[in-house]
């Protein structure tokens, strides 16, 4: 889409809340960037499907590194369609669902939330949230919608459209402006892999989640919460080595590629953007990575990648590839 001048201020307050979701909606379909009020803090949204228009969230929010996102569903169905529930899960969904409440599941196969989204991982967070301007987009929109907290790195999270827009002003398509956040504090985040993890406290408390549950929720194996994704102990990493600053495969190699200098090798090659668009190589690279890790494959030779814009981020993702398994 061509890229709008500034960002636009949609107000929601009463008959216009309609006319603006819609709007946001079309945004979002045509691969825009929205920001809207949930009951926790406003979050930056864009469709979950397209790995482009995740990779433009990032570079928005100058992220340096990859963090999984949360995807935002209207209601349980949705939810359904992207990861697995097992018994813990079924139990918090029935009691906090729409809420501050975020579930880490295994990803369905047919998961349709992109790769880069998911950081790479073979889980997904999700969340079903209670704000009506919230549930009204997802409806609208019909799909999952990725949505970070919507500020730049580093920053505190936004509880109102002026923060949101002392931040990204002109970096975003539009804002949904529904007045400050009830919550405050970012959803708490369970993952139901095995047995429950307090992977994130946040607005809603863990008493009441122990409570639903019988029974205490243990927390990651770190005391540091695991939310840089290197930490966690199932991020995505090759099996294949990876050799980075590579000029060309040598053999038994399969080459990432990058850029458009043409390469004549029999070796399996995926690029990862043949003009060397830096949005587009970040929207293929944990697709590319997985494709190219097949059995057979000893060491996937990676091309370099230069350091600037999302750059840094998609460095960062294959320095921790690359380090040695512990
Ligand atoms: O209240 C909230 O959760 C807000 C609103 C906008 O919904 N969103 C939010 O997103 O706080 P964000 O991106 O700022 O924080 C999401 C956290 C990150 O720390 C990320 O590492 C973690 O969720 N996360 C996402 N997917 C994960 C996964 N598969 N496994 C473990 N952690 C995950
Ligand atoms: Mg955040």
């Amino acid at each position: 889409m061509t890229a709008e001048p500034g960002t636009r201020v949609l107000k929601a307050d009463t008959a216009d809340t309609v006319a603006a979701v819609a709007a946001a909606a079309r945004c979002l379909s045509a691969g825009g960037l929205v920001a809207f009020p949930t009951e926790t803090v406003y979050g930056l949204g864009a469709d979950a499907g397209n790995g482009e228009a995740v990779a433009r969230l990032y570079a928005a929010k100058e992220r340096p590194a990859f963090n999984p996102l949360i995807a935002h569903v209207a209601d349980a169905p949705g939810a359904r369609r992207l990861g697995t529930f097992n018994a813990d899960a079924e139990r918090l969904a029935a009691a906090f669902w729409p809420g501050p409440l975020t579930l880490v599941l295994p990803k369905r196969p047919d998961c349709p939330v992109a790769d880069l989204a998911l950081a790479g991982l073979d889980s997904v967070a999700v969340r079903v949230p209670a704000h009506p301007i919230a549930h009204a987009l997802l409806e609208a929109f019909g799909g999952p919608v990725v949505a970070p907290s919507a500020n730049r790195s580093g920053h505190v999270s936004p509880t109102s459209t002026a923060h949101v827009l002392s931040d990204l002003r002109g970096r975003i398509d539009m804002v949904i402006d529904g007045g400050p956040c009830t919550v405050g504090l970012e959803s708490t985040i369970v993952a139901c892999l095995e047995q429950p993890v307090l992977l994130r406290p946040g607005g809603l408390a863990r008493a009441a989640i122990e409570a639903v549950l019988g029974r205490a929720l243990k927390l990651p194996p770190a005391q540091d919460m695991p939310l840089a994704p290197g930490m966690l102990r199932s991020h995505y990493a090759p099996k294949a080595r990876l050799r980075l600053d590579a000029k060309a495969p040598r053999e038994g190699e399969a080459l990432l590629a990058f850029g458009p200098g043409a390469l004549d090798t029999p070796m399996p090659t995926l690029n990862l953007s043949p003009r060397g668009d830096l949005i587009e190589a970040a929207a293929n690279l944990f697709s590319h990575l997985r494709t190219l890790d097949a059995p057979g494959t000893s060491a996937i030779a990676v091309m370099p990648v230069p350091h600037e814009g999302l750059g840094e981020a998609i460095n960062d993702r294959l320095q921790r590839a690359a380090a040695p398994k512990s």
